[in-house]
């Protein structure tokens, strides 16, 4: 089994728990946007199937240090591979308002988009946010009401905190989600074997949208033979135990046996 991730703890911590279950494992820290590669490299010819868990986990959240969470304090950092790339802190260095605004919209339906990139790209010239912190109370500063207990659930529905959207933006930015899962949408037809199988859980709206297209695209042109109707979601017991999950979606496509 290749396994791969971008981020080298994930992967490892990803590597001991699959071992007691006896699976032999081949790690690559990297894209998925390169199994192809990582394939030619390994001797491989075809895949019986795959399965891509996209987005953040719950160590890299959890972990104050990589930047990703609002309501805990760290550099502003985000990047899945701490060996390359721009940070969320330069990204907001060189984006104009309109290209944020653009971003909030169609990765975070954000409807302040506007006035938001407008206000933190301000601040950021003047004063660049080093932090998390920093961008998430100068959030609730500018779209909500500071010291409002973001976390609780009011009635039925979750109090999304102000800051929640411009960093689940700005984190899919960092690590060009939506192109390396294009990418990857691309391949699938000529990685998989014959009757493999592609699994690929989002967690966003847009890229499940993605995936389904991408999908009925592929059963039109005959490049798979089934794929699924409707996305699997978590179960009420599975989202109590794991909260995270809750947006979860699994969609699955079969190449055609020629
Ligand atoms: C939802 S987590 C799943 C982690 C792991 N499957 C587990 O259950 O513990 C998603 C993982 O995908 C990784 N990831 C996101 N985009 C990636 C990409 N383009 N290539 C490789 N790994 C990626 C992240 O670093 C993160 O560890």
């Amino acid at each position: 089994m290749i396994l791969m991730d971008l981020d080298e703890h994930e992967m490892k911590a990803t590597v001991s728990s699959l071992q007691p279950n006896g699976a032999s494992i081949w790690p690559h820290a990297g894209n998925f946007a390169g199994i192809a590669q990582v394939m030619a490299e390994s001797g491989i010819s075809g895949l019986d199937g795959l399965l891509a868990d996209l987005g953040v986990s719950s160590m890299q959240i959890d972990d104050p240090s990589r930047g990703f969470s609002y309501r805990r304090d760290g550099p502003l950092d985000m990047r899945m591979d701490m060996s390359r790339g721009e940070t969320a802190k330069d990204l907001l260095g060189k984006l104009t308002e309109a290209e944020l605004a653009e971003a909030l919209r169609e990765l975070a339906d954000e409807s302040m988009a506007g006035p938001l990139s407008r206000a933190v790209l301000a601040r950021h010239r003047l004063t660049p946010f080093e932090t998390t912190t920093q961008l998430a109370t100068f959030c609730e500063t500018a779209l909500g009401r500071p010291g409002e207990n973001w976390s609780l659930r009011q009635g039925k529905r979750w109090v999304t905190h102000p800051a929640a959207r411009l960093f689940q933006t700005l984190r899919i930015l960092v690590n060009r989600e939506v192109a390396n899962l294009k990418h990857l949408l691309r391949l699938l037809p000529s990685i998989l074997n014959p009757g493999g199988k592609a699994c690929i859980i989002s967690f966003h709206s847009g890229e499940d949208r993605l995936i389904k297209q991408s999908f009925r695209d592929g059963l039109r042109q005959g490049l798979y033979d089934s794929i699924s109707e409707e996305p699997m979601t978590p179960t009420e017991y599975e989202k109590k135990g794991n909260p995270r999950s809750r947006s979860a979606k699994l969609r699955w496509a079969r190449k055609t046996i020629a």
